[in-house]
């Protein structure tokens, strides 16, 4: 491959170097092939590499000087253009705050939001950390579940009549599922949302990450009247594969979590890291071209893994995610049990079990397609012993 044609080496990743990679992805598993946790093989953006580097260089890991000791980061500045340029979405950027992770922003409206007890909406299968985050707080899940293939509004909204909510954690793009939520579906869940005076949390970190012609439409910019119910989280994290670095934007459209951040003293919610706001600032103001490579070669992979499925595991059920690089597989016709993962452990590939992802999960696991065309091919053909 030349590296003109692959000029972020994203097609060229070499197996016994990623077996050597730091980290939880390819270190805390064992096994010969790692595809589970929401980390990319890929090298980050020469951008944001070059602009840590000039931290290093410059020796200067002090205070930064960003206006004061509260005032928002460069990186939490960046995110009303940022949504704007991309989404068309206008953003508050008075209503922008620094977190350190999106899980922080999610779990710290639903402490402060709802009581113990309270219903949290959650579309199933839903990332493990939000079905945990509605057990270890004591909530009460109130599932969106599907029916023939979309999700069943009119039960969600049956079930909430009788029993109520004061959260929806909406994760849109949907992981794992890959789903992305078109206008009309939003519309459906701000109308729910409005009836049943629910606050939404809208998780978008997977929102760079739609394929080539899905569009990514932001809750909040449904309209005012959504934007006033509603907490959205967003992160370059994903996209630009910098989970470790720890940096999140909170857009506080709610005017009750607005109240609440008001009321609490400065940096109870933690500060931003310099190195991440760095990393942040260089990915959104000059990685988009690593990114627009990063999509094509995902592409390719979802639609290769199609075919991959085909010739090594038949009867394997798997949708194209139309966002995100996880692939949701289907394995009950395998016969391999509630939890398959299990078996493609045993045979060397570590994949994220899906009764992780709630009940719904039971039969199925999910697969990181975020690596080289073929070290995905060698993956598969692994899973099938
Ligand atoms: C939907 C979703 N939200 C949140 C996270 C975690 O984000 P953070 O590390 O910023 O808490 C992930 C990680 O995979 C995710 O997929």
């Amino acid at each position: 491959m030349s590296q003109l044609a692959d000029p972020f080496g994203l097609r060229s990743l070499d197996i016994e170097v990623l077996r050597t990679r730091d980290g939880a992805k390819w270190q805390s598993r064992g096994g010969r092939y790692a595809a589970w946790v929401a980390d990319m093989d890929f090298p980050v953006a020469p951008a944001i590499t070059d602009a840590m580097q000039g931290v290093i260089d410059g020796n200067a890991f002090g205070y930064p000087d960003w206006g004061g000791p509260y005032a928002l980061s460069p990186a939490g500045r960046l995110f009303a253009p940022r949504m704007a340029d991309r989404y068309g979405w206008e953003p508050r950027p008075d209503r922008v705050r620094d977190m350190v992770d999106v899980l922080q922003g999610v779990r710290a409206t639903v402490f402060h939001l709802s009581n113990p007890g309270d219903g949290v909406v959650l579309h199933l299968p839903a990332y493990h950390p939000f079905l945990d985050t509605v057990e270890l707080m004591n909530r009460r899940l109130v599932p969106v579940v599907r029916a023939g293939g979309a999700f069943d509004y009119d039960a969600l909204e049956a079930e909430l009549a009788g029993s109520g909510a004061s959260i929806w954690i909406l994760c849109n793009p949907h992981n794992p599922l890959g789903h992305v939520f078109d206008r009309p579906e939003l519309e459906r869940i701000a109308a729910i949302a409005e009836r049943f005076d629910i606050t939404v949390i809208s998780d978008e970190i997977h929102a760079d990450l739609t394929m080539p012609g899905v569009t990514h439409v932001p809750f909040e910019s449904l309209g005012d009247e959504a934007s006033a119910r509603t907490v959205t989280l967003a992160s370059a994290s994903k996209a630009f594969n910098l989970a470790g670095l720890r940096w999140a934007a909170m857009h506080v459209g709610s005017d009750r979590m607005q109240a609440v951040l008001a009321g609490l003293p400065g940096h109870y919610l933690g500060a931003p890291n310099l190195m991440a706001v760095t990393a942040t600032v260089a990915a959104w103001t000059h990685g988009d071209q690593w990114l627009s490579a990063v999509i094509d070669v995902l592409d390719e992979n979802r639609r290769a893994l199609t075919g991959l499925l085909a010739e090594h595991l038949p009867g394997v059920g798997y949708e194209p995610p139309r966002a995100t690089y996880l692939a949701w597989l289907d394995c009950t016709a395998l016969g391999l049990g509630p939890d398959p993962s299990q078996t493609f452990t045993a045979r060397g590939v570590a994949l994220s079990a899906g009764p992780e992802f709630g009940p719904q999960g039971e039969g199925h696991v999910r697969l990181n397609i975020a690596t080289s065309p073929s070290v995905l091919a060698a993956t598969v053909s692994a899973m099938a012993g």
